[in-house]
């Protein structure tokens, strides 16, 4: 059987003929010639179609493609440095495979409901695949950055019992004869029942919010990763955050050159992520705030606009540690120089993308978490298991939270994070 040749791989077929399979992106014809762009999901390329090359049949064929038909076409591939990808192929066979007919979207200008209603198609250009492969990549940098560092995979359930960040953003559904169940908001508690069995480990998936938010900032339905480690404070966390943050963007910058350039994404701003990230107190940033003539009440949690401020401020993504504890949740522990303080931390993306991870040293005191559970009005007895934590060898630890399409988002420079994950989710929108 034939190998099969795709188009990313076309520098190792210079000079012989191949056969490749794929999709009308667009077409021009110049009289007895046709230009054939073909579009197989690894790349572009430039088919031509002479009259004088191929049969009358052949040449009936690749004038009566439309976008979007599926078809093959045989050739001999030439290096071609002024054609999309690098290369040409001079065509000597072209076979229909299946007709596109009307295809929906086309080279003209669509408004972006039209094109999410067509999320399945819109996949298809060249943007939206880009931002796909950088996802992926994302992805394996992620989880090579982790694993070359002795972490565990460890899975947590997406059907919990209980909330984790808060009751009100919670999916619920019927759970057989046990009452409620909620969609994970996190996969965090679980997590350190990991760490205290393994040490280090990290749970990657998808986590819902019931969120009524309808910003560019927020999904229902995305993806955390989730690092949670025995015995590290504070510190340790914000050391362990800042040196994944910079390989993750490091390794996409460089890996993904290519697509970030279909983008058009600047990314000399992204080569600045590199630790030390600045580190400063929630108290330090209401001074920056203040600076800039923003009225800011201490207490109050730092919104969208507020940390855009801040972070307007540095080249680099700034941690913000030590948040009141008050908006913060109930797991996270105190400061023992300030009760009133949760030892906590944001990272804030720079260039407006704000909270791309959020984090915490966690309580490790049996009381005092008990005592936190009621505050919150949480039940009890859904979190004996998580106390249990605590009852038996209970060790300082820290982990966090880094949402999957906010990094895409901000490493691709893009406006809202529905163009971020394949199929998205939000308050107004299930379909497709
Ligand atoms: O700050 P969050 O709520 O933290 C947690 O869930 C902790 N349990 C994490 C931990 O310590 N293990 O969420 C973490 C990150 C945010 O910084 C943000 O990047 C992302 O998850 N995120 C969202 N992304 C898209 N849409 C939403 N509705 C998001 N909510 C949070
Ligand atoms: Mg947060």
């Amino acid at each position: 059987m034939a190998q099969k040749v795709y188009i990313k791989d076309l520098a190792e077929y210079v000079g012989k003929e191949v056969t490749l399979k794929g999709w009308l992106h667009n077409k021009r014809s110049s009289g007895k010639v046709k230009f054939l762009i073909l579009r197989d999901g690894s790349g572009l390329l430039q088919c031509i179609v002479f009259k004088g090359n191929v049969t009358e049949e052949v040449f009936d064929t690749a004038d009566k493609l439309t976008q979007e038909s599926s078809f093959e076409v045989t050739g001999l591939v030439k290096e071609e440095p002024r054609a999309v990808g690098g290369y040409e192929l001079d065509a000597t066979d072209v076979k229909l495979i299946a007709p596109s007919v009307d295809y929906p979207i086309t080279p003209k200008e669509h408004g972006i409901e039209f094109l999410i209603d067509h999320r399945h198609l819109w996949l298809r250009s060249q943007r939206q695949a880009a931002i796909l492969r950088i996802r992926h990549r994302t992805i394996k940098a992620i989880r090579d950055f982790f694993d070359d560092r002795g972490f565990v995979l460890f899975d947590p359930p997406i059907l919990t019992p209980n909330a984790c960040e808060g009751t009100s953003t919670l999916f619920e559904t019927e759970y057989f004869d046990l009452g409620p169940a909620y969609l994970t908001q996190s996969g965090q508690l679980y997590a350190e029942a990991g760490a205290m069995a393994l040490g280090k480990v990290y749970t990657f998936g998808p986590t819902f919010r019931a969120e009524k938010s309808k910003t560019r900032r927020h999904l229902t339905e995305f993806w955390m990763v989730e690092p949670e480690v025995a015995f590290n404070d504070l510190d340790d966390n914000m050391d362990l955050a800042e040196e994944f943050l910079e390989y993750v963007v490091q390794t996409v910058i460089k890996e993904k050159a290519d697509d970030l350039k279909i983008l058009e994404r600047d990314v000399t701003k992204l080569e600045n992520v590199k630790h030390p990230f600045p580190r400063i107190s929630y108290d330090e940033g209401l001074e920056i705030l203040k600076k800039n003539g923003v009225d800011f009440e201490w207490g109050n949690d730092l919104g969208g606009a507020d940390e855009t401020i801040i972070s307007s401020q540095y080249d680099r993504p700034v941690m913000v540690h030590r948040y009141p504890a008050e908006v913060k949740a109930f797991y996270m522990k105190r400061d023992p120089k300030n009760e009133k303080l949760a030892l906590a931390v944001d990272v804030l993306a720079p260039e407006g993308y704000g909270e791309i991870i959020g984090g915490s040293q966690r309580e490790d005191d049996l009381d005092l978490l008990i005592s936190r559970i009621k505050e919150h009005n949480l039940p009890q007895e859904f979190f004996d298991w998580y106390l249990d934590l605590r009852r038996y060898g209970s060790v300082p630890h820290s982990g966090f939270g880094l949402g999957l399409e906010r990094t895409v988002s901000w490493i691709c420079g893009l406006d809202h994070l529905r163009e971020a994950i394949p199929f998205p989710r939000m308050i107004y929108r299930n379909t497709p």
